[in-house]
């Protein structure tokens, strides 16, 4: 048996084998969601394998269950490469999540901003990436399944539903393109200037590993950034860890809205 085998069967003893639909991420500061879920709550300490992830800002726990009339599996809580130079830290997760059935992963996370028309306390729906770090989960994976078609890997579909669910409830959402920035320490403003120049929108610390993870094993992606701040020497704020907590509970309201939307028109 695989390591997520057992953690299948550990899992669907408590919270039930009915299959999962979808699952979700949550990012810094965006933890709430996990408390609307009506199941089954997992430390990831009881969870054999799983990251333990210390960073404040992200509640550590998996919850099974229904939300919006939907059976989900949300991850309040991700491992960063930054944490302990591991890129492939949420694979068991994700392979978990594939295990209970689900066919798709929405990520969430918090980011810096490089436009003016996304500010703080807006959202932007993830179009595409650049891995900036260069790292990849995948080096090591000894299968031909590593080549993994990136093309489209933020779903088309989901993406269009996930606009219409916002435009719905009147909450502004635009498209833009996410940088992978190792962390933990901030991106100096000649960094965002060289990431600008290549075409981002926003930048963060997480979401591009597990976006290739969540490829890799088939499951549908979507991802949605909480715009904390605008990006190093963009804007007058102190960035800070402090401020990405304090900010992303605004994001996190007009969020929970959208995904309420999607998940109740899927
Ligand atoms: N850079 C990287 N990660 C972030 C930022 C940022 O400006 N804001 C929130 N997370």
């Amino acid at each position: 048996m695989s390591k997520s085998d057992n953690l299948l069967a550990l899992v669907q003893a408590r919270a039930g084998k009915e299959p999962v639909k979808l699952g979700l991420i949550l990012g810094s500061g965006l933890g709430d969601i996990a408390d609307r879920v009506e199941g089954e709550a997992f430390d990831y300490t009881d969870l054999p394998g799983f990251p333990v992830s210390a960073v404040s800002g992200h509640s550590a726990k998996l919850v099974i269950g229904n939300l919006w009339g939907q059976r989900v599996a949300v991850f309040g809580g991700r491992a960063h490469y930054y944490e302990r130079g591991a890129s492939d830290a949420m694979r068991l997760p994700l392979e978990l999540l594939k295990a209970l059935g689900a066919d798709q992963v929405i990520l969430t996370n918090a980011a810096g901003s490089f436009r003016s028309d996304i500010p703080p306390g807006d959202l932007m729906l993830i179009s595409d990436h650049i891995n900036f770090s260069g790292l990849n989960p995948l080096i090591g994976e000894a299968t031909d399944a590593r080549f993994v078609n990136m093309t489209n890997a933020y779903d088309p579909e989901i993406r269009a539903a996930l606009a219409k669910a916002a435009a719905a409830d009147s909450i502004e959402l635009k498209s833009g393109v996410y940088s992978w920035y190792s962390g933990p320490s901030f991106e100096t403003p000649a960094e965002i200037n060289a990431l600008k120049i290549l075409g981002t929108d926003a930048v963060g610390m997480s979401t591009v590993p597990e976006v290739i993870l969540s490829r890799f094993l088939g499951l549908r992606t979507a991802a949605i950034s909480a715009i904390t701040n605008m990006a190093a020497g963009l804007g007058n704020e102190h960035i800070s860890h402090q401020h990405t907590k304090d900010m992303a509970p605004i994001g996190a309201a007009k969020l929970a809205r959208i995904l309420q939307g999607y998940i109740t028109s899927i």
